[in-house]
């Protein structure tokens, strides 16, 4: 059976970006693959936090995992930081990696030029991030598009190490959505829909309010042109609206276009469209968040079933490397 691993950070709550990028194509797959899903913890913690917040989030992003539809009976969901697996391999990769090459992420650069403190794990990151990935002998990785230069030199690491150190990887392949890889913000659409967003006003959280997203789309930014067609380069704003109402629709953007003559009607649908498939989403959200204990037992339960592999992966890895058996 194909083996999946995708994983997310628990820095705030959940946006539109990640549901159509990658969280909802980690639904079906639960059925057809045997798929692991991680709350990267660890990963939260390159950037400096204040006490308490990466646990509070973390529950909440296992609720909405849960609220989305992923279901602990059919795959398997944990957190991170429960597995030391992921930062011993993490040593191993760090060491397969090169400085050029961590040097060389568009992420780095872009959250190193933006940060105050910029730690030594926000440069090795990427090194975790393979780890990740390799331990669950994975072959497919869905994700939205930003993740791809990552998914790449995790790819270069594991043939690396293979060749350095004998057949000890599987070589993972990027799975990215047909629709919704690159969800835009909706006051800058010429960047990506994220968390760290200086104003929420471009970005839609999983948990707004139907009255917020109808507002945050009709100021959603445009141009002057007043003429509805997808060309993501000289009409961004107008591009990424048709963008979301095609993936929450499954339709084409470029057909959709030739339904609108206006922006408004075009902003109007989109918000009814983004609203009616939350709606149920956020109603599972508010019953399963009122239990916090049963979240945090599954995940439990995820990180035990985890290290079943996770652990003879290491072991392979270590032993290998040649470093003496435990
Ligand atoms: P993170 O937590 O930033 O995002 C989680 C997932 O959401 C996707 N995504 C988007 N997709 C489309 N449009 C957007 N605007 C948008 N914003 C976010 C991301 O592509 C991602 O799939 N480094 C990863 C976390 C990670 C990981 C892994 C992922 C750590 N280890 C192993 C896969 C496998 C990250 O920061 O994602």
């Amino acid at each position: 059976m194909t083996r999946v691993f995708s994983g997310i950070q628990p820095t705030g709550d959940i946006h539109l970006g990640n549901y159509l990028g990658a969280l909802r194509q980690w639904i079906p797959l639960q059925q057809e693959a045997d798929a692991f899903y991680a709350i990267v913890d660890l990963h939260a913690l390159t950037v400096p936090k204040a006490p308490g917040e990466v646990l509070d989030a973390t529950t909440r992003l296992a609720q909405w995992l849960f609220a989305i539809g992923l279901d602990p009976q059919a795959c398997t969901v944990f957190a991170q930081s429960a597995l030391s697996e992921h930062n011993e391999l993490a040593w191993l990769l760090e060491c397969t990696v090169s400085f050029g090459e961590l040097r060389r992420m568009g992420q780095f650069k872009d959250k190193s030029d933006r940060a105050e403190f910029i730690s030594g794990g926000l440069f090795t990151y990427p090194a975790l991030q393979a780890a990740d990935i390799l331990l669950y002998d994975t072959d497919q990785v869905p994700v939205g598009e930003d993740q791809r230069q990552h998914l790449e030199l995790t790819r270069t690491i594991a043939e690396r190490f293979n060749s350095r150190h004998g057949e000890t990887f599987v070589v993972p392949e990027t799975v990215l959505p047909i629709a919704g890889a690159r969800v835009m913000d909706l006051q800058h659409p010429d960047s990506k829909m994220s968390k760290s967003a200086d104003t929420d006003a471009g970005t839609i959280m999983m948990s707004d309010q139907p009255a917020i997203i109808a507002k945050k789309f009709k100021r959603a930014v445009t141009d002057s042109e007043n003429s509805v067609r997808f060309d993501q380069i000289n009409k961004p704003g107008v591009s990424n609206l048709l963008g979301i109402l095609g993936a929450v629709t499954e339709r084409d953007p470029e057909t959709i276009a030739d339904d609108y003559e206006q922006y408004g009607p075009l902003k109007v649908d989109a918000a009814d469209a983004v609203i009616a498939m939350l709606e149920p989403l956020q109603a599972r959200y508010n019953d399963i968040a009122a239990d916090p204990a049963e979240c945090r037992r599954l995940l439990a339960i995820g990180a035990e079933k985890a290290r079943t592999v996770a652990a003879v992966t290491l072991e392979r890895a270590r032993s290998n490397v040649g470093l003496l058996p435990r």
